[in-house]
């Protein structure tokens, strides 16, 4: 008997592959749920995509499994994907020693004081993009607030200022990341994956990425050229200058991926928490009047259960190599994917008490979110390397349309989530209303 038999893989479904793949299609969280219920906290899904992956629902199974070695659990393999987009040598996608030498190159820029000269970009990006809100006519806030991040991204991770260069810049990675986050998005993944020149849409996303990359190395042969590059606070400039224990420094080719995985990583998912954390609290009353005081405190707790009650990503994966890996007495053969589910495990009644609530309160002092009950980041040493970033970013935001702005929601029902690539979105973008000009800054 093989040590997996042994075992054995946690119980599942048996309906035809071809159902299961239904399943996740069409009613994806309530199929999922009920597996949950009927199988309990480790299950083992078989669709056309995949023939065997294990889905964790769990809070003590996700910590064994977020504890896990890097070694033997592949995230950057289960974000493979993403590879054409990125590059091979992407933080995203690199496993093992390799990707912990990338990682602790780039920690520091997102660490304590280095995460403080950010906010004020953050908060004159945000000054900029309420300045342009129509006034008394319905407008999306998702597309707003994308380009609110990308512009946060090309200030304080690319180091651009206002002009021409930064503008071109802009529209060449526009022109790259855009067709992704369209429905089409995930298809359109697969068909690089499989072959770079397999039709028109595939050409041009290849041309685009060549614009892009063209800009990328240009500018990295300037800067490390620049005799002020130390002085500089953004993290390009920091990523050219870091120097792993053996004192070399990341190449050009992985400074590139490293730039593209940021921003892909780091634009649209906080675009998307913005919009999400705004409808929720414009159909709050309570909450969003709270809010309205201004207390930080209070605004870290509203960000937390926004992103408990809608996570941007709905799970993050770990493909097993090498031994087998054991998890809630489960032996889990090489070859196969774990993923804890992130929208299952945070809408738990057992964890969250009335957990479909939209209730900060439950993350004030003394309720803290517990490391492996609230996910939305992921975990382990795969953890989001932007999740500060990000927070600080979405709180700076809130705080500006709070401060300056009368919103309203256009409609009385929150808005559907739909999946778009690898992330949860508002379907209709979250529309909204400003009642009057926003005040001065
Ligand atoms: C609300 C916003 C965000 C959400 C919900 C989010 C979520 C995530 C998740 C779920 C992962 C995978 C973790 C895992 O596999 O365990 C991840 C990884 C990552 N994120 Fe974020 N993220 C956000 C914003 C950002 C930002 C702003 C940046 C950077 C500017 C960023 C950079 C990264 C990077 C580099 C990784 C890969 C880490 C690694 O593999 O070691 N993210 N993020």
């Amino acid at each position: 008997m093989s040590a997996h038999n042994a075992v054995g893989m946690p119980p599942g479904p048996r309906l035809p592959r071809v159902l299961q793949t239904a399943g996740f299609i069409f009613g994806a969280p309530r199929f999922i749920e009920a597996c949950r219920r009927r199988y309990g906290d480790a299950v083992t899904f078989s669709t056309l995509f995949d023939s065997s992956f294990v889905m964790l629902f769990d809070p003590g199974l996700v910590k064994e499994l977020f504890q896990g070695s890097g070694d033997q659990l592949h995230a950057g393999e289960a974000n493979a994907l993403l590879g054409p987009v990125l590059g091979e040598r992407s933080v995203l996608l690199l496993d093992g020693a390799e990707h912990l030498r990338q990682r602790r190159l780039m920690l520091p820029s997102f660490h304590g004081r280095r995460l403080q000269a950010y906010a004020e970009v953050m908060r004159e990006s945000a000054d900029t993009e309420i300045d342009g809100w129509p006034v008394g006519q319905q407008f999306p806030l998702l597309p707003s607030m994308q380009s609110l991040t990308l512009r946060v991204i090309m200030r304080a991770i690319f180091g651009y200022r206002d002009g021409a260069e930064e503008r071109e810049l802009q529209r060449a990675l526009r022109a790259m990341i855009d067709p992704l986050s369209r429905p089409r998005g995930m298809m359109l993944l697969a068909l690089l994956g499989r072959s770079r020149d397999d039709g028109a849409l595939a050409r041009r996303f290849e041309q685009a990425r060549r614009q892009v990359d063209q800009i990328l190395f240009a500018e990295i042969t300037r800067r490390r050229e620049e005799p002020g590059l130390a002085d500089r606070e953004d993290v390009f400039s920091a990523l050219l200058l870091a120097e792993d224990e053996g004192g070399t420094r990341l190449s050009d080719k992985e400074v590139r991926d490293e730039l593209v995985t940021l921003l892909l990583a780091g634009h649209e998912t906080t675009a998307t928490g913005l919009a999400w954390t705004l409808d929720l609290l414009l159909h709050s009353p309570a909450v969003l009047a709270r809010a309205l005081d201004g207390d930080a405190e209070y605004l870290d707790a509203v960000i937390k259960e926004s992103l408990r009650i809608r996570p941007v990503i709905p799970g993050v994966g770990r493909v097993v190599r090498g031994e087998p890996v054991r998890v809630g007495g489960y032996l889990i053969p090489p070859g196969v994917e774990i993923n804890p589910s992130i929208r299952v495990i945070h809408r738990r009644e057992e964890l969250y008490a009335d957990a479909g609530a939209f209730r900060p309160e439950r993350f004030l002092a003394g309720g803290a979110p517990d490391t492996y009950t609230w996910i939305p980041f992921g975990g382990g040493t795969r953890r989001c390397l932007g999740a500060s970033f990000a927070q600080m970013e979405m709180r700076i935001v809130l705080e500006r349309v709070l401060s300056r702005c009368a919103l309203r929601a256009a409609r009385p029902e929150l808005e559907k989530a739909q999946l778009r690539t690898i992330t949860l979105v508002p379907r209709d973008g979250v529309l909204v209303v400003q009642e009057r000009p926003p005040s001065a800054r």
